[in-house]
C-alpha cells in the first residue's frame, strides 16, 4: 500500500543494513571504552536507533529528546523546540546523537551546544542520511550513513506528515502525493 506514493528508492533495506553494519563498527572502534549516552531524537531515530545500537559491541545507556522543527510539512520552519527533554544527566559523559537526517543542521546544531552547554565531555552526532546541500548552517555530522542530494525523502523514520515512518526502505515520494493535499 505504501509503496504506490514512492517515486524511488533511494536506500534500499539491504543498503540501509550494510550501512547500518559499518556505522556500528566504526563506533564500536571509537566508543568501546567509554560507556556513551546514545540519544535518540525522535520520531525519527527509532528504526535507525534501534537497529544501530544492535551493531554497537559494547556498553551504552539510551536517552531520548523530541525536538520539534518541521510541524508536519516539506519546508523547515526554522523553528527548534524541545518537546520532550532527556531523563538523565550528560555531565562528564560522551554522548552520541543518533539522527534521521541532517537538512539545515539547524536541530542538530542546537542539540549539540545544549549538551556541551551542561557539561557532557563529548558530543557527537550519526546520522542514517545527510543533505548537506540544504544546510543554512555551518555543521558536519561525525559519522553519514549516506549522503544524498537535495530532495525530500520518506521511510526508515523519516515522515511526511507523520506518515510512511514505517516504510522499511528510504524514498522519495511522488509529488502528486503532497501536491494534491494543497
Ligand atoms: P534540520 O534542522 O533542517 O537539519 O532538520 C532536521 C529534521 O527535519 C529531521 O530530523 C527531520 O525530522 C526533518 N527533515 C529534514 N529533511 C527531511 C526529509 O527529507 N524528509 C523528512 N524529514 C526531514
Amino acid at each position: 500500500m505504501l509503496d504506490k506514493d514512492i517515486e524511488k528508492v533511494l536506500l534500499s533495506q539491504d543498503t540501509i543494513r550494510d550501512i547500518v553494519k559499518r556505522l556500528g563498527q566504526e563506533l564500536t572502534r571509537d566508543y568501546h571504552d567509554k560507556f556513551p549516552i546514545v540519544i535518540g531524537l525522535l520520531k525519527g531515530c527509532i528504526p535507525f536507533m534501534s537497529d544501530l545500537i544492535r551493531e554497537m559491541d559494547m556498553h551504552i545507556e539510551l536517552s531520548f529528546m523530541n525536538i520539534s522543527s518541521y510541524f508536519g510539512g516539506i519546508e523547515s520552519t526554522g523553528d527548534v523546540k524541545i518537546e520532550m527533554d532527556l531523563g538523565m544527566p550528560v555531565k562528564n559523559r560522551h554522548v552520541l546523537i543518533a539522527e534521521d537526517i541532517v537538512d539545515t543542521g539547524r536541530t542538530i546544531k542546537a542539540v549539540v551546544e545544549l549538551l556541551k552547554y551542561r557539561g557532557a565531555l563529548s558530543v557527537k552526532v550519526v546520522t542514517l542520511v545527510d543533505k548537506p546541500a540544504g544546510r543554512v548552517t555551518e555543521y558536519q555530522p561525525d559519522y553519514v550513513g549516506q549522503t544524498i542530494p537535495k530532495a525530500f525523502v520518506v521511510g526508515y523514520g523519516l515522515d511526511y506528515e507523520e506518515k510512511y515512518r514505517n516504510l522499511p526502505y528510504v524514498g522519495t515520494l511522488k509529488p502528486s502525493v503532497y501536491m494534491n493535499e494543497e
